[in-house]
């Protein structure tokens, strides 16, 4: 019988763990035989209630995203899923699926990407799971995944492995569950048209504004060419490298300075369009640049928050802003001039979700290319430049001139991270101990004194849940702060991030390049961590 419900004894593979961003391993380890079924399994066994619900399923195109897809659905039909939603090709960027997850009141969803990781068959791969209100599980919810794994004997799965088409849109039966295959731009192109001005931002390409947006081969492709090319009339070849590849085309589908550096070369270039701008493997990172101008993410969020009457979907409606504690204090000071909170929390996207299902913060970011809103509950890249589009369509000055104004008006946070790849692990622990160990304050770093030492810990002003060891952050009288911390998202080795910044209220002082002024905070950092005799080597492998 082609809707044959069997369960396959199995053994438990005891590294399933959810990390950041969902299960996040090499291609070749979601490849052993029964992996991706064990972890499936162990996701739908800690759901309550899902018997007869609606679930999400797409993902970002990479290597390995089909064959997932079709383990999923047997599976989901197996353990009595009543639908499943999912998209085209078995496509969906991420914002996309929060997106679609919230509109169709679905129970949950799966999210299958390694983000920004490169992708085939020697890259990455990830599988999420989101609950009903769009974002990423929370903490509780991830452990308890992580806990049924580790003592998982079986699995249930449809026996007949004939694939479902998901080329076509439409409805088919998987046994007794009923797999509709929707259009992954559709209901996100929707909610774009209710959040900002798309007359005017057609307005300005009809007038001759020129861009650029770099889709690195990955997710945002399709989207990009619906609703910059189509919908809003920008011209045809403005979405370049818009086609999703397996493998991203061999790049590193991260948009920053280094990975996107054909983008960086032309908006630097004697050919700069107007307005440039990239996203990420799974479409919720976002780069800005203006012609010769590179718009830092803790700048971005401090602009959009500052220009956020000017969007239609956010006029009147801004209760409050949140950024990651990394993240530079420039929207901070957007928020005090507007009379308006500013919250800080660790390093990753789920925590803002509390804040915006409270009402208390609409717009979000962090310092690692994510900015996003209240309409959906994962950062989103796309939404970043159409808010982008917006106001420069309203404003009528370049990204240079809001940016210049910008400081002018709220002074200029100098900022800079440097990341260092690929250490290993045991003497990044160790220096992450040695500072925590001590105490710098009332010592001199960088020329001022030490106000702050301290290890970041967040006490959600929500749910009241607690998360130590968040970060280091030293900060000093006239204001200048280093944060230290080690990445929660690498697959290999240690990854040390320094992040530094200094504010400066002068106007005539606002036009230095990042580099040149922190330099004496990135040499006194560079000393007080003694990078060369701990790690061999002193310069970072990325900048940002
Ligand atoms: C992912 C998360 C972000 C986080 C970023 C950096 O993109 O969604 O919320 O800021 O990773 O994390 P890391 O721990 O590598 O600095
Ligand atoms: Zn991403």
């Amino acid at each position: 019988m082609a809707d044959r419900v069997i369960e396959v004894a199995t053994t438990p593979f005891l590294c399933q763990k959810p990390g950041t961003s969902g299960l996040r391993k090499t291609v070749s380890v979601f490849r052993q035989p029964h992996y991706v079924e064990n972890f499936v399994q162990s996701v739908f066994d800690v759901l309550d209630g899902l018997a007869g619900q609606t679930l999400v399923v797409g993902g970002d195109g990479r290597f390995y995203n089909q064959e997932a897809i079709q383990v999923i659905l047997r599976m989901a039909a197996a353990n009595g899923v009543g639908r499943v939603l999912v998209g085209r090709d078995g496509l969906l960027s991420t914002p996309a699926a929060s997106c679609v997850i919230r509109r169709h009141g679905a129970y949950g969803g799966l999210i299958l990407s390694a983000s920004h990781n490169p992708g085939g068959p020697a890259g990455d791969f990830g599988i999420k799971y989101n609950i009903g209100n769009g974002g990423p599980a929370p903490e509780r919810v991830t452990e308890a995944m992580f806990a049924r794994s580790r003592e998982l004997t079986q699995y249930r799965i449809l026996e007949d492995e004939t694939p479902v088409d998901l080329s076509r849109d439409g409805d088919t039966q998987l046994g007794a569950m009923r797999v509709s295959v929707i259009d992954p731009v559709a209901d996100y192109a929707e909610l774009m048209e209710t959040l900002f001005d798309m007359e005017a931002i057609a307005g300005l390409f009809r007038d001759g504004f020129t861009m650029r947006f770099d889709a690195m081969h990955a997710i945002t492709g399709p989207y990009a060419h619906a609703i910059l090319e189509k919908r809003l009339g920008a011209p045809a070849g403005t979405v370049v490298n818009g086609t999703p590849l397996k493998d991203f085309g061999g790049g590193h589908p991260d948009p920053n300075l280094t990975y996107a550096h054909d983008l960086a070369e032309l908006m630097f270039g004697p050919d700069a369009p107007d307005f440039g701008a990239a996203s990420d493997g799974d479409g919720d990172r976002n780069m800005i640049l203006g012609r010769g101008v590179f718009v830092t993410p803790s700048d971005s969020l401090a602009v959009l928050l500052a220009n956020a009457e000017l969007l239609p979907g956010y006029r009147g409606r801004v209760k409050g802003v949140a950024r990651s504690m990394p993240t530079s204090r420039a929207a901070d000071r957007v928020a005090e001039a507007m009379g308006l909170p500013c919250y800080e929390t660790p390093t990753g996207w789920k925590f803002f979700g509390t804040l915006l299902d409270a009402g208390r913060a609409t717009l979000c970011g962090e310092e690692s290319f994510g900015t996003g809103s209240d309409h959906v509950r994962e950062k989103d890249g796309l939404w970043a430049v159409l808010a982008w589009l917006n106001i420069l369509a309203q404003r009528g000055e370049t990204v240079a001139g809001i940016l210049t104004g910008h400081w002018r008006q709220f002074g200029r946070t100098y900022y800079t991270r440097h990341d260092y790849e690929g250490l290993d692990k045991a003497p990044a622990d160790a220096l992450m101990a040695d500072l925590r160990g001590r105490s710098l304050v009332g010592e001199v770093f960088a020329g001022q004194r030490v106000v702050l030492h301290d290890d970041f810990a967040y006490t959600d002003p929500v749910d009241g849940s607690t998360s130590s060891g968040q970060g280091i952050r030293v900060q000093t009288e006239d204001g200048s702060r280093l944060v230290v911390r080690l990445s929660g998202t690498g697959t290999q080795g240690a990854t040390l991030r320094l992040y530094m910044e200094r504010f400066e209220p002068n106007p005539e002082h606002h036009h230095h390049d990042a580099q040149d002024a922190l330099a004496d905070l990135i040499a006194a950092t560079r000393s007080l961590l003694a990078l060369k005799a701990r790690f061999g080597a002193e310069d970072p492998t990325v900048i940002t």
